[in-house]
């Protein structure tokens, strides 16, 4: 038998040249060349999206799935093959994709739903996700706020009791807890992919085997992974999971909730109105199926066009070339940064799978000052808790500085930041 041939590793990306395809990064911040390192917290946007929402708003702008004119048919169709291209993007099919304004109301939205199975509303099999008081609801320590306080409200709500499973000194999640934490009466597992603020790929699959054996279900925030690996969410095998339109170089309002079709088809809707229903009389409704049930009311179209053009810009560099690109940042950005004294890296696990961030304190210099002082020097960084509090306090800090890669970040972007915070220490009087 032959052996198989070896995998071949992407072929490098431009980023000097992807750089110009993205306008903002060729303006000038403080009379210096900007280095975007806050793309975690928005990424920039390349001129293909601004051409395919100003586009769209320019020629076809009209109501979609409504009238029977021209216009409306064409936007229709545009708007539906946007969700068939970022459905694809993730693995799934364009059924299995709701459109949402971003990841924050997309957890609402599933927290509500379950909320509203609680209450006993929805088509008999809703009655699976029904919480009753004593079930429990189980996040990670390393939660963005946005997939932890949607978890505290239900639990409010229903009685349950919301646990969570710690992590490591090195931002690992702690599976041995994990495994204790998860049990019987579970009935919901909700983790980020990979942490705003930590940079750690989360072990998807021991999660999800968990979680399965208790029968709960899982809840996947996808945010920091879906604009930097490749992803196929149905065989990650979550239930329901999450991403972010702006931060996948596409616009703001948009985002993606995908889930499994059984899943999708039992839960009961969280916003009602119009578009999503099939008869209504003075007393009751009759609501369509997945993904329309979870689409009341106008829809972010001109958005959702502009992310397709996003997908499409992400899948033309190739999923795995742009997990490349990004990684070999983050290596140079860590050994850069555990060069310098006084420089704490949150998360830094020995061999951990990464994307490129790191979230790191500076002895003696209040990240909001590193921030400014970086600022000064047109490095752009994120400073402050990052919607992550409780795991901030796990570290024994309130803020952190966060520097966040993106496909049009060069080698040279992490040079200058290095460069630039080897002196923050020195400037603020807290050391070499
Ligand atoms: C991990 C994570 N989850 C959720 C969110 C919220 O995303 P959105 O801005 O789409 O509501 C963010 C944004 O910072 C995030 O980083």
């Amino acid at each position: 038998m032959s052996s198989p041939a070896p995998a071949l590793s992407p072929a490098p990306l431009d980023a000097a040249a992807i750089r110009t395809d993205f306008p903002l990064l060729g303006e000038r911040v403080n009379g210096q060349r900007l280095v975007y390192l806050d793309s975690g917290a928005t990424s920039q946007k390349p001129q293909a999206v601004i051409d395919a929402e100003v586009d769209f708003l320019t020629r076809t702008n009209s109501a979609v799935h409504r009238g029977a004119h021209t216009l409306a048919a064409e936007a229709t169709e545009l708007f539906e093959d946007a969700r068939a291209t970022v459905a694809g993007f993730v693995g799934a099919q364009p059924e299995q994709l709701v459109w949402t304004s971003g990841a924050t109301a997309g957890l609402n939205l599933v927290a509500y739903a379950i909320g509203n199975a609680s209450l006993g509303r929805g088509a008999p099999d809703s009655a699976r996700f029904a919480l009753r008081p004593g079930d429990e609801i189980v996040v990670t320590e390393a939660e963005h706020h946005a997939n932890l306080i949607p978890w505290q409200e239900l639990a409010a709500r229903t009685g349950a009791v919301l646990r969570h499973i710690p992590v490591h000194d090195d931002g690992s999640v702690d599976l041995n807890a994990a495994a204790a934490v998860i049990g019987e009466r579970t009935r919901i597992v909700a983790f980020t992919h990979v942490s705003n603020v930590l940079g750690i790929v989360n072990p998807v699959d021991q999660l999800v085997d968990l979680a399965r054996s208790a029968g709960a279900v899982t809840v996947l925030d996808a945010c920091q992974s879906a604009p930097h690996l490749p992803l196929d969410l149905p065989a990650l095998g979550v239930d329901l999971a999450v991403f972010s339109g702006h931060k996948m170089l596409g616009p703001y309002g948009v985002g993606g909730l995908y889930g499994r079709s059984d899943v999708l088809e039992a839960l009961p809707p969280f916003l009602t109105g119009g578009s999503m229903i099939t008869t209504v009389t003075l007393d009751e409704a009759s609501y369509l199926p997945p993904p329309q049930r979870f689409e009341a009311g106008t829809q972010p179209v001109s958005q959702a066009i502009g992310l397709a053009a996003a997908v499409r810009y992400l899948d033309g560099l190739g999923m795995p070339a742009v997990h490349a690109h990004e990684k070999a940042l983050e290596a140079r950005m860590a050994e850069g940064l555990r060069a310098i004294p006084g420089v704490r890296l949150l998360g830094d696990a020995a061999g951990a799978e990464r994307v490129g961030l790191w979230a790191f304190d500076v002895e003696g210099v209040h990240a909001h000052d590193v921030g400014q002082f970086l600022d000064a020097r047109g490095v752009a960084v994120r400073v402050g808790h990052h919607c992550a509090q409780p795991l901030h306090r796990r570290f024994g800090l309130t803020a952190s500085v966060r520097a966040s890669t993106s496909v049009y970040n060069t080698t040279d972007d992490v040079d200058v930041f290095l460069d630039a915070l080897s002196g923050v220490r020195a400037f603020f009087g807290a050391g070499a």
